[in-house]
C-alpha cells in the first residue's frame, strides 16, 4: 500500500527544513569548569530562616550545578569535587593541589575558564594566591555566599550564575583572578571581607571594583595595574610546601611575645600587623631586629584596612633592614612574602616583589 503525503503538509516541511538550513550554526558554549571546595554556598541549616550556626561544606558540586539550571544558558558546566571544608581549614597545602589542578584545567583547549566555590571567610586568600601563580590569561573567579543553600534568599544560586557567565565571557580574559558576589566583580588583590554577615560583604575599599555583572554580561570600569597570573615569576607546580610566614598582630599593650614565639617556631618570615603606619612599639622593633639577625625575613604590614605602610616612615627600613607590604593586608603580604622566599631571600629583591604585585 502506498502512503500519500498531503501537498500542504509537504510545503511546510519544506519550508522548515530550508529555515533550518538557512538560519547560522551557533557556537558551542564555552566549557567551565567548577571547582567545589566547601563553604556556606554549600551549606545546610536546621531550617529555612536560619542563617547563622548551619553547617558549611556539605552540598555536593553536583546539587550546586542542579539548583541553578540557568547556568545551562551561558556555559556548558562541569563539575569536580575538590574539597569540601568550611574555609578556616583551608591551608597553603590546599592552595597547591588547586592551583595544580587549576593550572591542569586551564592548559586544556576545550576550558574557557573555571569558577572555584570557596567559604567566604579566607576566600580573599586562596584568590590572591592563584593570582599570583595561575599561569594562564583565561578566566578564573571566585565565588561564595552569605546565606547556606537551604535559606529564603539564598545568595549562592545568583551568585555562582554570575560567576559562571564571567568565567565563560570574553571581556573576562586577561583580568587576572577575579571574586564575583552580589553583582560586583573585584581583583583578587584588592578585594576583602569587610562584613561578618552581611551579604554585600566582598568590597576593594581602597581602589573599587573592577566591574559590575548586568543581565549575565560583565561591565568593567577598570584593570589592575599590579602583575598577575602569566606576568608573575612564580611557580608552584613542583613546589612541596609554601615557606613558614606568621603574622604577629600589634595591639595596645602589645610587646614581643608574639614575635618571639613566631621565631621559636623557626618561620621563615613574619609579617608585623603594626598599628597605624605599620609603627612598632620599642619592645616589638627590639624583638623584629632580634628576628632578622637571625635571618627571619620582616615585613612591616598595618592592622589598618586602608592606605599603604610607607617605607622609612614609622621605621627606619633601609638600616633595619625589614620591608614594606605597601597597602597588603596582612594576610595577603602573608601569601605574597611566602611566594618571594620560594625565590630569594634577598630583601632588596623581596622589596622589589612588594611593588610589583
Ligand atoms: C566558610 O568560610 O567556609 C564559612 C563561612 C562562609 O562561607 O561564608
Amino acid at each position: 500500500m502506498t502512503t500519500r503525503r498531503h501537498p500542504t503538509l509537504v510545503a511546510a516541511l519544506l519550508t522548515l527544513a530550508l529555515a533550518a538550513a538557512a538560519a547560522p550554526p551557533q557556537p558551542p558554549l564555552p566549557h567551565v569548569v567548577i571547582l567545589a571546595t566547601g563553604g556556606t554556598i554549600a551549606g545546610t541549616a536546621a531550617s529555612s530562616t536560619a542563617t547563622v550556626g548551619y553547617k558549611a561544606a556539605t552540598v555536593g558540586v553536583a546539587e550546586l550545578i542542579a539548583a541553578v539550571p540557568e547556568l545551562a544558558s551561558v556555559a556548558r558546566v562541569t563539575g569536580e569535587q575538590v574539597f569540601q571544608i568550611a574555609s578556616e581549614n583551608m591551608t597553603p597545602a590546599h592552595w597547591l593541589i588547586l592551583a595544580r589542578r587549576v593550572n591542569e584545567l586551564l592548559a586544556r583547549p576545550d576550558v574557557a575558564g573555571i569558577v572555584i566555590t570557596h567559604g567566604t571567610d579566607t576566600l580573599e586568600e586562596t584568590a590572591y594566591f592563584l593570582d599570583l601563580v595561575v599561569k594562564s590569561e583565561k578566566p578564573v573567579v571566585l565565588v561564595g555566599a552569605m546565606r547556606p543553600a537551604t535559606a529564603i534568599s539564598a545568595d549562592g544560586p545568583m551568585n555562582l550564575f554570575n560567576a559562571v557567565a564571567l568565567a565563560a565571557s570574553p571581556e573576562a580574559v586577561g583580568r587576572g583572578v577575579m571574586v564575583c558576589m552580589n553583582d560586583r566583580i573585584d581583583a583578587a588583590r584588592d578585594v576583602t571581607k569587610t562584613s561578618t554577615v552581611a551579604l554585600d560583604t566582598f568590597r576593594s575599599p581602597e581602589v573599587g571594583e573592577l566591574g559590575l555583572m548586568e543581565r549575565g554580561r560583565p561591565v568593567f570600569y577598570r584593570a589592575t595595574t599590579r602583575l598577575h597570573t602569566t606576568a608573575t615569576e612564580f611557580d608552584v607546580s613542583s613546589l612541596k610546601e609554601l615557606p613558614n610566614v606568621g603574622i604577629a598582630l600589634a595591639y595596645a599593650g602589645s610587646g614581643r611575645l608574639e614575635i618571639d614565639a613566631l621565631a621559636a617556631a623557626g618561620v621563615k618570615g613574619i609579617v608585623n600587623a603594626g598599628v597605624g603606619d605599620g609603627s612598632l612599639s620599642i619592645e616589638a622593633k627590639a624583638a623584629l631586629v632580634e628576628a632578622r639577625k637571625r635571618g627571619i625575613v620582616v615585613v612591616r604590614a598595618s592592622r589598618i584596612a586602608g592606605g599603604p605602610v610607607v617605607r622609612d616612615g614609622e621605621a627606619d627600613d633601609d638600616a633595619l633592614d625589614f620591608v614594606v607590604a605597601d597597602n597588603l593586608s596582612p594576610q595577603k603580604a602573608r601569601i605574597l612574602l611566602a611566594l618571594a622566599l620560594t625565590r630569594t631571600s634577598d630583601t632588596r629583591e623581596i622589596q622589589r616583589i612588594f611593588r610589583r604585585y
